[in-house]
Parts: structure tokens; sequence; C-alpha cells
């Protein structure tokens, strides 16, 4: 069994932050102390995570004063009416400018505590300890944080890095089989994206994954966080590759926000998005026949939906992806593919192909 802990760096220069990746790390008070600059830590966590975790990370933080604050479970709640309930928590307990946040859940608390963070007497400290395996791989590293509009999905929000990222593989024990594949769908994204290699010992080890390996999971959550912490630090603000973190993210925010958040996962939209995104890229010339089915294999192999809903036309299709943050000008640009490991943002593609892919889902529904 895997017990060490594997420490990665997210380099940024003086915002630069540890990623700790290991078993038991939760009760371990010296990583707190190691990182909170001062007295008062509040928690942020929802009330499906807080009755599992919350005692075990209070009594570890056991010489801060701490406070905590437990919003309602759900991408539905992501919203600045939810958020709004931190900042009473944080004025009503008397926490000051040097306080810190800890955000304790998925990715939908990770986003909220973050942005409060950023937000709060215009910037306190944050950590980030992510809960889900789409949150370890993928949300809590790089300082995306924000909440979503009925318009459009996290569309309000703040780049702020936190102080560290604290991912105990353990909490993934308690992690439901659908969530487990939802943070499959963003592993595979770094495969698809830039890491060939990783994407074929993801096609070999995906059934150790599904059955919660140990070694494989750590082994798939420092690999992610390893590209990821590169390419954020590359372009933290997203002025170039860091968009290409978001494969398939265009048509499933697009799905999300069309169904109604939640009813999809963050995970099972971005896992059709990537499958629609293959399959642009294969009208397009840019994949072959076998990289097209390897791609859609892998993701329907990991449990994810292959095909978008039924109910979303190619019209509202394209009326959602508008409201896209990679819309620059009015022109939509898209991450695709040109072979596995290799991805490329672009607004240079015929819409046509667009069209005639989405309209190849109407006609598969
Ligand atoms: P989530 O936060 O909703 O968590 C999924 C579910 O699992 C929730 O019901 C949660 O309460 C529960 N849960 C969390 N940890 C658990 C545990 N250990 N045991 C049992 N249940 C647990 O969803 P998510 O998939 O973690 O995150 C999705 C969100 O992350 C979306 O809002 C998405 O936009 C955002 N996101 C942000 C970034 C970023 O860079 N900031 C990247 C990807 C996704
Ligand atoms: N999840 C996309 C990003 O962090 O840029």
């Amino acid at each position: 069994m895997e017990s060490t802990t594997q420490t990665l760096h997210v380099d940024l220069g003086k915002r630069s932050y540890p990623i700790y990746i290991g078993r038991d790390l939760l009760g371990k008070a010296e990583l707190y102390q190691r990182h909170i600059p001062s007295q008062q830590v509040m928690v942020v966590s929802n009330e499906t995570v807080a009755p599992l975790y919350l005692e075990q990370v209070l009594t570890a933080l056991k010489d801060f004063q701490t406070g905590s604050v437990i919003l309602p479970d759900g991408e539905k709640f992501k919203t600045l009416e939810v958020w709004n309930h931190i900042f009473d928590a944080l004025l009503a307990q008397h926490f000051d400018r040097r306080c810190t946040i800890l955000a304790l859940g998925g990715g939908v608390i990770g986003d909220m505590a973050g942005f409060a963070a950023a937000a709060y007497q215009r910037g306190v400290h944050f950590i980030q300890v992510p809960t889900t395996l789409l949150a370890q791989v993928d949300s809590s590293v790089g300082g995306k944080t924000g909440l979503n509009h009925a318009l459009g999905k996290n569309m309000i929000g703040a780049f702020y890095q936190p102080r560290c990222v604290i991912a105990d593989t353990d909490t993934l024990n308690t992690l439901e089989d659908r969530q487990l594949a939802a943070g499959l769908a963003e592993v595979i994204k770094y495969g698809l994206i830039t890491d060939a290699e990783f994407f074929v010992w993801l096609e070999e080890n995906l059934d150790a994954l599904l059955n919660r390996e140990i070694q494989a999971l750590s082994y798939a959550i420092a690999r992610s966080c390893q590209n990821k912490a590169h390419i954020v630090a590359a372009d933290e603000l997203e002025a170039g590759q860091r968009a290409l973190l978001n494969l398939g993210h265009t048509f499933g925010h697009a799905i999300e926000t069309g169904v109604g958040y939640g009813d999809w996962l963050h995970g099972e939209g971005v896992g059709a998005g990537i499958c629609m995104a293959a399959t642009l890229s294969h009208r397009l010339g840019w994949l072959t026949d076998s990289e097209k089915r390897r791609i859609v294999e892998i993701i329907e192999r990991a449990g994810l939906p292959v095909e978008p809903p039924s109910q979303l036309t190619p019209e509202r299709f394209i009326e959602l992806m508008s409201v896209d943050k990679k819309v620059l000008d009015g022109h939509l640009r898209l991450v695709l593919l040109q072979g596995i490991g290799k991805s490329i943002v672009t607004g240079d593609f015929n819409h046509n192909d667009l069209n005639a892919t989405l309209n190849e889902y109407r006609r598969a529904n």
C-alpha cells in the first residue's frame, strides 16, 4: 500500500505553493500549521462532507481559533446568494483580514470558498483540502475560483491561488461511483491534451482506477496535478495555453447550463464534451478513426456519457456555447484535438462542420 506523501509544486514566483498528495493527511496538524500564518481559520464545507470529515480537520486545527460554515450541497447552490453565507459567518464571528479560509469539499466548495477568500476584506489566505477526485486532480490547483450565473457556468469569479493543496486520498473511499467517474473525465483530459504516454497508461489502468486501487489513484492524481501545475505555471491567467485545460468544457458547460445545474455532473458534461470535440476533430480530418474510437471507448469505460442529452438541439447548443469564456469579440473558439496528446485552442474551423457535428448527435438521439 502507498503510504508516502508526494509533494508537487506550482511555480508562480512569490505565490508558489505545494500540493500534498497522500493518505491520512486530513488530521496532520503540522501540515496546516506550516501554511496558516495567523490565528483565525474559517472552514467552508457542505452538508455532505462536513459530517464525514469536519471534526477530523477541526481537531487538527485545535491550536487555532476556528469557525465553520456549512453550505447546502450541490452545483445548483454555487450562486451569489449562497456564497453570501460565507461572509455572514466571517463577519458574525469577527474574522479579520489576516484570517485563512479553508475549503473542505469538492470543486463546488473549493470554487466558492476560494472566491470568498479573494473577496473578503479584499483578500485573505486560502487553503484547499479537496475531497473529490475531480477536485484533487483539477479544481483545487491553479487558482480559478467562482460561481455560476443562470445564464452561464462559472461566469463570476477571480484567479486566486491557495497557499497549499492538501489532497488526502483516503477521502475518496466515501465518494460515490458516479462522482469517481466524473473525476476521471478530467484525468483523461490531461492525457488527451498534452500527455499521450499518460493516456496509454490510463487505457491500461482504468480498471484499477475504477476499483479504487490506491497506487493507481495516487499515480493518476499526481500525474494530473503535474500536468496542471506545468500549464498553470506557464500561463496562470489563461492568456494562451491554459485554455487547453478546457477540452470538452465548452460543450460540457453548455450541457450543464442547458439541462439545469446539477442534473448532469460537471465531469459528465466534460466526458460527453470530450467525445463531441473528438467527433468534430475527426470530421475536420485532424483525428484518425482509430484515435476517435479510443477516445470514445475510454470515456465509455469510465462510466461517463459519450453523447449530449437529447433535449439540447443544435440551435440551443450554439446559443449556450456563445456564453463561454473562450469567446473573444463574439467569435467562438474551441479546444480541439490533432492527435492523442496534441490539442489546440482555435476559432479556425468551418462552422458548417460544427453544425454537422451537432446534427450528427441530433440524429443519434
Ligand atoms: P462537487 O463539489 O459537487 O462534489 C461532488 C459531490 O460529492 C457532492 O455531493 C459532494 O458533497 C460530494 N463529496 C465531496 N467529497 C466527498 C467525499 N469525500 N465523500 C463523499 N461525498 C463527497 O463536485 P466536483 O465534481 O468535486 O466539482 C465540480 C465543480 O468544480 C464544478 O462546479 C466545476 O465547475 C468546478 N471545477 C472547477 C475547476 C477549477 O479550476 N476551479 C476545475 C474543474 C471543475
Ligand atoms: N479547469 C481549467 C483550468 O483550471 O484552467
